[in-house]
């Protein structure tokens, strides 16, 4: 390991979001968003995330009709939405510089069509901004973070019809007018690439409302639509504030060929390219032209308006950040085995251990991310989200958590060594600071805090709040700026 520590300045924090904490689903005006109806299946194999995810216009009707949160933990949340100022007063404990958190657009804009933003909703975060500020710490928004506004999922499938794109741009300028004093670093969509692996989720989609044969064609369209919105609200961020800097973001899904087999290094290969797409359009400006000609033979045809390309070209993100949990394999064997990753299935790589969740922990591939992101963007990198899911003990008040110690202390000094190599990292945002609901499974019970929340997935307990183990090793991480990483 290098003896190198991170740069001054530099952004250490945690990472949440608000339909994974905040609760009050029905407050002051509040409209329901797809989080809302997402459903804790007790009886369903938590690996299999596809099926925690599945939804339908029937479930969607019957979540509308229950005016409970029995079933839906993200109603819940941790409670946030009560008890912010206690969780940023911990946040602060632990010397965090940046806390990345999203808005809830259904908070402002509860249908999302409104011409008028609820005055309730735009107090909260005004509210929870100023409290940051008071305590030092700067805010990373998330604008669209898994919680659009279900009426549009209703109307217009989600993000498939092209009206939806002025609506997010009259959310989010309300955002970068409102929180002009508190807020600079924005990001648009979490993990954009997403919403191949759950539509709904991402971009409101039901499948069963796309035309029979066209939901793959709907999805492509709803992602183009996305596409321009990111590149819209990037202008408009630049315009209303020319210190305001605009990140995308990405699901990093890190994928090694099994062998040596060529065949196994071109379906490898191939897996990275898709990966990178996302990041490709967002912060060099264009479709490539591999991807390009990929959806020309599968005969997916997206609908652009004529100003579009010049819309992708001129609006690019100043930084890009990703998310990195896990890596997999790929193999030309169809029979090789397969273990579960953050909503992916991918081929097991005997070299790596797992979560309980089958995630494959492997903190050197957060360096030869790193280095690959870098080398081929060119632009500042932050890492919004990187933590473990693992279940964890009360035992006489505390929680000793040395698994989730020994996983960031790789992934850091992984870090490490990829800035010490060149690499222009800004910033790191664990996921998650607090415990909250799990967006695959919306289980709090799979646990990513250094704050451990008193609940369980049904709902039951006081919600009160307890530091484990971990949380002060990470405030001596960030108190020494990594230097402590070595010891
Ligand atoms: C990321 C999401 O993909 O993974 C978060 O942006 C999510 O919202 C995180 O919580 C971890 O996934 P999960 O399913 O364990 O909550």
């Amino acid at each position: 390991m290098t003896n190198s520590v991170f740069p001054e300045n530099f952004l250490w924090g945690g990472a949440i979001a608000a339909n994974q904490v905040e609760g009050g689903w029905n407050l002051d005006g509040k409209g329901l968003s797809v989080a809302d109806i997402a459903t804790f299946k007790p009886n369903v194999d938590v690996k299999n995330f596809a099926a925690h995810m599945d939804v339908s216009v029937a479930a969607v009707q019957e979540a509308i009709a229950d005016e409970t949160d029995t079933i839906y933990p993200k109603r819940r949340g941790i409670d946030f939405y009560h008890r912010y100022k206690e969780d940023l007063a911990l946040f602060a404990e632990m010397g965090f510089k940046v806390l990345r958190l999203s808005i809830a657009w259904t908070r402002l804009f509860p249908t999302g069509e409104e011409s008028e933003p609820n005055e309730a909703g735009v107090a909260f975060y005004r509210d929870v901004f100023k409290e940051m500020k008071r305590l030092g710490i700067q805010p990373i928004v998330t604008l669209s973070h898994y919680e659009m506004p279900l009426a549009l999922s209703l109307k217009h499938n989600g993000w498939v019809d092209r009206s939806v794109i002025d609506d997010f741009v009259r959310f989010a300028t309300i955002c970068f007018e409102e929180y002009k004093e508190y807020v600079t670093y924005w990001l648009t969509f979490n993990e954009i690439d997403s919403i191949h692996r759950h539509p709904f989720t991402t971009a409101g989609i039901i499948p069963e409302q796309s035309a029979s044969g066209e939901a793959e064609q709907d999805i492509y369209q709803a992602l183009h639509h996305q596409f321009v919105a990111s590149a819209l609200v990037t202008k408009a961020a630049h315009e209303i504030n020319p210190d305001n800097q605009v990140g995308c973001m990405m699901t990093k899904l890190m994928t090694y060929p099994l062998t040596c087999d060529p065949l196994d290094v071109e379906l490898t290969l191939k897996k990275n390219l898709e990966n990178d797409f996302y990041a490709d359009v967002q912060v060099k400006g264009a479709y490539p032209r591999l991807i390009e000609r990929d959806l020309e033979k599968r005969g997916i045809h997206i609908e652009m308006a004529n100003e579009d390309r010049a819309i992708l070209k001129k609006h690019t993100v100043d930084f890009l950040s990703f998310s990195y949990y896990m890596s997999m394999a790929e193999s030309g064997d169809p029979n090789a085995e397969r273990t579960p990753g953050n909503t992916v299935l991918g081929v097991k790589n005997p070299n790596l251990p797992s979560t309980e969740w089958g995630w494959q922990i492997d903190p050197k591939g957060l360096k030869i991310s790193l280095i690959e992101l870098y080398d081929r963007y060119q632009v500042p990198l932050m890492i919004v989200e990187n933590g473990m899911g693992a279940v964890d003990v009360l035992e006489n008040g505390h929680i000793h958590d040395p698994y989730r110690m020994d996983y960031f202390k790789a992934h850091f000094q992984q870090m490490q060594e990829a800035i010490d190599e060149g690499v222009d990292l800004i910033g790191y945002t664990s996921w998650a600071p607090i415990d909250l609901v799990s967006a695959g499974t919306s289980q709090v019970s799979k646990r990513y805090g250094f704050i451990y929340v008193d609940a369980d997935d049904e709902g039951n307990g006081t919600y009160d709040r307890i530091k484990k183990d971990s949380f002060e090793w990470y405030k001596e991480v960030i108190a020494t700026n990594g230097a402590s990483l070595a010891e």
